[in-house]
């Protein structure tokens, strides 16, 4: 048991974020308490940011209008860091790195919202305030959310993967429309896609997906095989922009999250496979952003429909090609 006495940052982490009686109450060896100064600097930090952006002089409510980082640590939702939820912080801040790059940027620790053009959103892990997690209807699904978690958990890194609640907004885009041929440009591990495949395997479906990088390619292809989701996946190695024209419509529904200069041109190209009524979903709106191109193609087209929706600092563009 540590006899030192409390850090004086904890007692200013705790005015804030009440972790002062929780913590005094709880031991900690002289690595754990190395880890509770790191996290508690970060804390007090992030502390400062938010009561200078929010002007609030009380501890705020738990949930709505905190910074992501706060929802994030704050895992029942209680307004209290209990020592449980500091050891499972690292986990915790992991899913705030919205654009998988190892990082947390000011943006996904504060999700902070600003109004007007170029909006960030209301926070950049993918987990609002609202939302529970993703309820496993049978055993199926409950062996694939089961290998999503553990993607979502273990895999991020390097692998540039959709926040979670994108992953489920594909997922509902595709059972939705009732698609039976799903494209996917930028494969990564296969997280999108396995999102994806579990609407596929509902509707009859099944996915196309393109991914220039082997290594990437090849975890995706275990981490199909162990969804139980193989089957109905054709994963294509290659630069897409060559492979797709080799594709036959009519396509259902089109995801590009690959090479952000390349949006316009896999537009151009898969547009015409689309059949009527069928949707073409554009990652990346905000950060990083496509060719402006591609949002200009978007928008100025009579013949198509699109909304942008901004769940986390991500950013999706949903485009109807209308009947
Ligand atoms: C943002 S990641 C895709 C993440 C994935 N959709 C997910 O959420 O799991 C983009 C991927 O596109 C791949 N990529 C980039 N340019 C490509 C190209 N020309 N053809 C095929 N894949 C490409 C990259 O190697 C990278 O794995």
């Amino acid at each position: 048991m540590c006899a030192e006495a409390k850090p004086p940052c904890l007692v200013a982490a705790s005015a804030n974020f009440s972790v002062r009686d929780r913590l005094s109450t709880n031991p900690f060896c002289d690595k754990e308490r190395t880890t509770m100064r790191y996290l508690t600097a970060v804390l007090v930090g992030l502390g400062g940011m938010f009561l200078a952006v929010s002007h609030a002089a009380a501890q705020p409510p738990a949930g709505a209008g905190q910074p992501a980082v706060l929802r994030a640590l704050d895992l029942d939702r209680n307004g209290v860091i209990s020592a449980e939820e500091l050891n499972k912080a690292a986990d915790s801040l992991r899913k705030l790195d919205a654009n998988g790059d190892g990082e947390l940027a000011v943006v996904e620790l504060l999700g902070a919202r600003r109004r007007g053009p170029g909006a960030q959103p209301a926070n950049t892990s993918g987990v609002n305030t609202l939302e529970k997690a993703p309820l496993p209807k049978d055993d199926f699904e409950q062996r694939v959310l089961g290998v999503l978690k553990d993607m979502d958990e273990n895999q991020r890194a390097g692998n540039m993967n959709v926040p979670l609640n994108d992953g489920r907004f594909l997922r509902l885009l595709v059972e939705a429309i009732d698609a039976k041929n799903v494209v996917e440009i930028g494969t990564s591990n296969g997280f999108s896609g396995t999102w994806m495949a579990l609407a596929l395997k509902r509707t009859g479906g099944k996915l196309t997906t393109f991914e220039i990088d082997h290594g990437r390619a090849e975890l995706a292809r275990k981490n199909f095989a162990r969804a139980g989701v193989s089957d109905i996946i054709t994963l294509i190695e290659g630069d897409a922009h060559e492979e797709v024209t080799k594709l036959k419509g009519p396509i259902d529904l089109v995801f590009i999250d690959a090479d952000k200069p390349g949006y316009p041109d896999y537009l151009t190209k898969l547009l015409p496979l689309v059949r009527p009524g069928g949707l073409i979903v554009g990652h990346n709106m905000n950060r990083p952003s496509p060719d402006p191109k591609y949002v200009e193609m978007i928008t100025t087209n009579p013949d198509l429909e699109t909304l942008f929706f901004h769940m986390n600092d991500a950013g999706i563009a949903v485009s109807l090609k209308k009947r």
